[in-house]
């Protein structure tokens, strides 16, 4: 076994490591063997993913005397629904699964997220292991302890704090993911760049299409510094009340728009929603003179480079006062507002409290002048 890169992940109270390299998954007894005592565990999947990447997993936990109970669920954002998580619950309770049996999710950020719910409400909290298998939860929804389930009000309306006790970022199994959904993951690589690391953007910017195109170490230094970054977030604010994991929200507000704006489908997947959103992030934040045009473009031109969806216009046609009324309905909706994640260069995100929503209507229409601005 190639020698995988560790990521520890050190929360008050609770830390887990994060193992990152290729041939996890068919090799997963040596992780997660210590982490059972009774050698009794579940696995809980999609179609897809279990077509794919399941029997190499099964056969070494099956073949190392773990006992396995296995729930495969319908592939997509629907599954992320209460019936679903009825479902899971009452197999684990079938299963006979105990708290420290740990639960273990393996696919994209959809079957984390639900088993993860299901997880942290089962006898009051169960441990749970996650085997992210697209970019998107290697870099961004395996690590911090996010769970969720959509409402039709709504996405990830009901939820927890749930941490795993362990992650296994298995680097092969990014072969067989779309290159869209690669893509859509690799937009919250760059959003740790432009948050607060240069440096990493200057190398995305370098590497994106080596990486795109399959090269393997450039995916796992991607994974590892994204998840390092995102933990040294997380460490700082576990449940999102200081403001400092908010940071990770850079594109969501404008990007959650757009995907409600297109229904959450198939037209816009949430990265490529980021990817746009954080794009008119850095147009919004020149419009008010805060960056520089060239910051801007800079970031405009790496999406357009790999062809990923980048203006309003290439989304939808709706206007700026529906993109905003869409905006109002985020979580993160204080007192009838919005506090915006703005940059003043790359690499220099911030949170910004003073924004007047009539602004961003009127940025998102193409009509706002930063006259108005001055008499805010
Ligand atoms: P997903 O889980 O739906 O996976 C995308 C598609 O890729 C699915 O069709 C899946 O079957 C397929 N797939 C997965 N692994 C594959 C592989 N190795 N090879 C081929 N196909 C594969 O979606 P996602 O993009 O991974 O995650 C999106 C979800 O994550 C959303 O529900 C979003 O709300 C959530 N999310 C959560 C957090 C968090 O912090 N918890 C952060 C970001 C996003
Ligand atoms: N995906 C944002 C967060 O975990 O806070």
């Amino acid at each position: 076994m190639t020698d995988p890169k560790i990521v520890d992940i050190t929360l008050a109270g609770h830390s887990y490591p994060v193992v990152i390299g290729p041939a996890l998954l068919e090799n997963a007894a040596y992780w997660i063997s210590p982490l059972l005592p009774r050698q009794h565990s579940v696995i809980i999947t999609d179609e897809t993913v279990a077509a794919l990447h399941l029997p190499k997993l099964q056969q070494n936990l099956e073949s190392n005397g773990i006992k396995l109970d296995v729930l495969v669920l319908p592939t997509g954002e629907k599954t992320k629904n209460w019936q679903t998580l009825e479902r899971i619950l009452a197999f684990l309770v079938d299963a006979k699964i105990e708290r420290t049996d740990a639960i273990v999710a393996l696919g994209g950020g959809v079957i984390g997220d639900i088993t993860g719910f299901a997880a942290s409400i089962l006898r009051r909290g169960c441990n749970f292991i996650q085997l992210p298998t697209t970019l998107l939860a290697q870099v961004d929804s395996s690590v911090g302890g996010k769970t969720a389930i959509n409402m039709p009000q709504g996405k990830n309306l009901v939820g927890a704090f749930h941490q795993p006790v362990l992650v296994l970022a298995d680097t092969d199994v990014l072969a067989t993911l779309p290159r869209r959904e690669l893509l859509a993951g690799y937009a919250e690589v760059v959003k740790y760049g432009l948050i607060n690391d240069a440096a990493f953007f200057d190398w995305c910017d370098t590497h994106a299409e080596a990486l795109v195109a399959g090269d393997t170490s450039a995916r796992a230094h991607a994974i590892e510094t994204s998840v390092r970054a995102k933990g040294f977030i997380v460490a700082q604010d576990p449940h999102e009340t200081n403001g400092t994991r908010a940071l990770l929200n850079l594109g969501h507000t404008f990007g959650h728009a757009l995907e409600a704006e297109t229904g959450y489908s198939n037209a816009l997947l949430h990265g490529e929603g980021v990817a746009a959103g954080i794009v008119l992030a850095f147009q919004f934040s020149t419009a008010r003179g805060i960056c520089s045009a060239a910051d801007a473009a800079r970031v405009t031109a790496h999406f357009n480079r790999l062809a990923m969806k980048t203006s309003i216009a290439a989304i939808t046609t709706a206007s700026g006062a529906k993109l905003v009324a869409h905006m109002l309905q985020d979580k993160k909706r204080q007192q009838g507002t919005l506090p915006f994640l703005l940059a003043r260069g790359i690499g220099q995100t911030y949170l910004d409290a003073s924004v007047n929503l009539a602004d961003v209507a009127a940025f998102l229409d193409g009509t706002f002048s930063p006259l108005t601005l001055a008499a805010e």
